[in-house]
């Protein structure tokens, strides 16, 4: 398989070919969804919740990202590779995301992403113009999850959804090249997607989006405790961990993954 490219993202996005990402943090799962043709791999700062066993993203350190990032960028071969910017690693100045950022980087991501809308977006101008290419992330923020009352549905009411198409239009215009909506009304993403002109790769955001992403033990039924309504076991029915993940990524090719009243909103 060619590697992937923001070109090719951004072409798949164009001519309506799904996106099929899942999070990775290691070189042997790397290697394993590399090979089942998932196209982007996010090291996502979930790690805090499926590898360190914390109750949220927020302990999640920036050299335990870097740490994450390295292994993943070993173990694949063509897949895009998404960094996550953890809490307090981009907050505090555009100065502190550029060496958080470019950290990231250096351990092997090929885009870094960071969440919330408004004040991101100078700071994802001067990352993109240092040559940093940035996946916003809008809706529900986990890092952000106690300002926003718990994990819940964005963008419902119409001041909202409103909200969510200024911060996202900023988005756009300050550069970043991918935007993840968390959680959010499944004709608000459907809408954003069609507006936007980059990918946009949901998660609880309905099957109208350029693509989707899912936490991988999730998907795998590893996760302990309850799983949002958004998440599908792939394990069920299949033969391996790889035939689940090619079971994800043929299901989200053809859209029937998400099922709109199964895993959206
Ligand atoms: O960290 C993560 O896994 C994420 C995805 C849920 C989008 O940010
Ligand atoms: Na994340």
């Amino acid at each position: 398989r060619k590697a992937l490219s923001l070109q090719r993202l951004q072409e798949m996005h164009a001519t309506g070919e799904k996106i099929a990402m899942l999070t990775c943090y290691d070189a042997a799962f790397a290697s394993v969804l590399d090979e089942a043709g998932v196209d982007v791999l996010l090291v996502g700062d979930s790690l805090g919740m499926v590898l360190q066993g914390e109750a949220s993203t927020v302990p999640v350190g920036l050299q335990d990202m870097v740490y994450h990032t390295r292994c993943v960028a070993r173990g694949r071969r063509s897949a895009w590779v998404v960094g996550d910017l953890p809490f307090d690693s981009y907050q505090a100045s555009t100065e502190e995301a550029w060496k958080s950022a470019a950290a990231l980087v250096k351990a092997g991501a090929q885009m870094v992403k960071l969440e919330g809308g408004g004040w991101t977006a100078p700071v994802v101008r001067f990352l993109v113009e240092r040559g940093i290419p940035v996946c916003a992330h809008l809706g529900l923020t986990p890092q952000t999850v106690t300002m926003l009352g718990g994990y819940k549905v964005q963008g419902r009411d119409e001041a909202a959804a409103d909200k969510l198409r200024r911060e996202a239009r900023e988005l756009v215009e300050a550069g970043a090249q991918m935007l993840v909506l968390e959680m959010v009304p499944a004709p608000l993403a459907a809408e954003l997607t069609q507006s936007l002109g980059i990918p946009v790769i949901g998660i609880g955001a309905g099957v109208g989006t350029s693509g989707q992403v899912l936490v991988l033990h999730d998907m795998l039924d590893v996760t302990p405790g309850r799983r949002p309504r958004f998440v599908k076991n792939f394990m069920q029915g299949a033969s391996s961990v790889q035939d689940a993940v090619r079971r994800y990524v043929a299901e989200v090719k053809a859209q029937t993954f998400p099922d709109n009243a199964l895993h959206s909103y």
